[in-house]
């Protein structure tokens, strides 16, 4: 899948090492609930459960790289050929729940509302029955919770003391469901 600045691969455990460096940064991984990644080898443990499988049909997962651009005279550098970002459904029941992340070398770019978009639409694709999507976001992370609106996304409810994130002042934290309905 490719958009105007990005190209979309399934998550493959060949894009371990750009998925470290995303997956190893406590402050990057802040909002989730299963934390930082403090070895190579939990990393790994890690996009093990979510590449697709088809174990597990429910999961859709994607890896983020930019494009290079034919107009540009340098070769993309060595962190913009990592994986940038992962996009994707990592739970589909009751409600598929998209989630997303990015390095920080990458964020305020527009690079995580140009992928989240181009998901979604392609979701809706590959998931005809699908009727929806959510997301959970802290009440706090204004960042996604822009991404989200900027994608079409609307609010649906807050789920007080939804989540507990033990790392964070206040440990428990009130989550927002935003919901993207099929076109
Ligand atoms: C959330 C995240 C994916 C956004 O990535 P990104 O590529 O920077 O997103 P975009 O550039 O597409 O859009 C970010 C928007 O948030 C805004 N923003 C960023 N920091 C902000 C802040 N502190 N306060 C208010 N708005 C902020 C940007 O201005 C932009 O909105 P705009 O286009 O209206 O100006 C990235 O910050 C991230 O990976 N965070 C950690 C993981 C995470 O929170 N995942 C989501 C869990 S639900």
């Amino acid at each position: 899948m490719e958009t105007a600045r990005l190209r979309l691969e399934p998550l493959d455990l060949a894009h371990l090492e750009g998925f470290h460096r995303i997956w190893s940064d406590p402050v990057t991984t802040q909002w989730s609930s299963r934390g930082f990644c403090k070895t190579i080898e939990e990393t790994k443990g890690r996009i093990t459960g979510i590449v697709p499988d088809k174990s597990r049909p429910g999961v859709d997962n994607y890896g983020v790289f930019i494009r290079p651009s034919s107009s540009q005279q340098e070769p993309l550098s060595a962190e913009e050929s990592h994986v940038i970002g992962i996009v994707g459904v990592h739970k589909d029941d009751p409600v598929p729940e998209l989630g997303y992340i990015f390095h920080p070398s990458a964020w305020g770019k527009g690079y995580a509302t140009e992928a989240v978009s181009a998901f979604v639409r392609h979701y809706f694709i590959l998931r005809p029955d699908a009727a929806y999507i959510e997301a959970k976001v802290d009440a706090k992370n204004t960042p996604s919770i822009r991404v989200l609106q900027k994608c079409g996304f609307d609010e649906i409810e807050t789920l007080v003391g939804g989540a507990e994130l033990a790392w964070m002042d206040p440990p428990v934290r009130d989550l927002v469901v935003f919901r993207a309905m099929r076109k």
